[in-house]
């Protein structure tokens, strides 16, 4: 495995895991729930000690922790600088997916890197599995509440999975590293198969085939009329 590449990639999670830290932050302060504060706070403190351990991991495999996660600040910037969904029941099904690429990334990572690192991802995929858990009870609850709510919540996995397709500026995130420190397939069948089972749990899959998702791209990428 090369070292470069395990570096780059350490520096991707290590930058994810401090916007992850940020998003949480800001929701716990947006609230005027005393409840659902003290939830983000919690989940913002287990994120903060994600990024602080891939931060010692980067150090302990002779990476740079600035230098390597500053290749991946413009792209995990600008995707999370993007406006938030309005809707609250797509707000839940982005949250969702989201917690869930993260926990299909680590359990992959957890099988190519080495033990010292395997056995700290074992600690974050603990919190991760409890957020997931968190975004589903939530997404559920608004699904079954909410007017509409599975068809909002299906139009929201659609925009989100646009957002990742087309957010990525400039050159974009070095997504090659991550092809490079092994198993390849393993990872993309990994995500695409657990972005597809997810949406089957909340009875919303399969949707966005490929010619769909094209046409939202090019719709999003063609000019407005003035
Ligand atoms: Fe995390
Ligand atoms: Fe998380």
């Amino acid at each position: 495995m090369s070292q470069t590449a395990t570096i780059q990639v350490l520096g991707a999670i290590a930058y994810g895991e401090w916007k992850a830290y940020e998003a949480a932050r800001r929701r716990a302060e947006e609230t005027s729930d005393p409840a659902e504060r003290k939830v983000w706070r919690t989940i913002a403190a287990e994120e903060l000690r994600h990024h602080k351990g891939f931060v010692r991991r980067l150090e302990a495999t002779g990476g740079e922790p600035e230098r390597a996660m500053a290749r991946y600040r413009a792209s995990l910037d600008h995707f999370h600088g993007l406006p938030e969904e309005g809707d609250p029941v797509a707000r839940a099904v982005c949250d969702f997916l989201g917690e869930g690429i993260a926990t299909d990334l680590l359990t992959w990572l957890r099988q190519v890197m080495d033990p010292e690192t395997a056995a700290f991802i074992d600690t974050v995929l603990e919190d991760e599995v409890g957020h997931e858990g968190r975004a589903i009870a939530e997404l559920r609850r608004l699904i079954e509440s909410e007017p509409n709510g599975r068809a909002r919540s299906a139009a929201g996995a659609r925009r989100m999975l646009v957002r990742m397709a087309t957010s990525s500026p400039g050159s974009g995130p070095s997504f090659v590293a991550f092809l490079q420190i092994g198993n390849p397939l393993g990872l993309l069948s990994s995500l695409s198969g657990g972005y597809l089972r997810r949406l089957r749990a909340i009875g919303i899959g399969p949707l966005a085939p490929i010619d769909e998702l094209n046409r939202l791209v090019r719709r999003q990428r063609a000019p407005r009329a003035a």
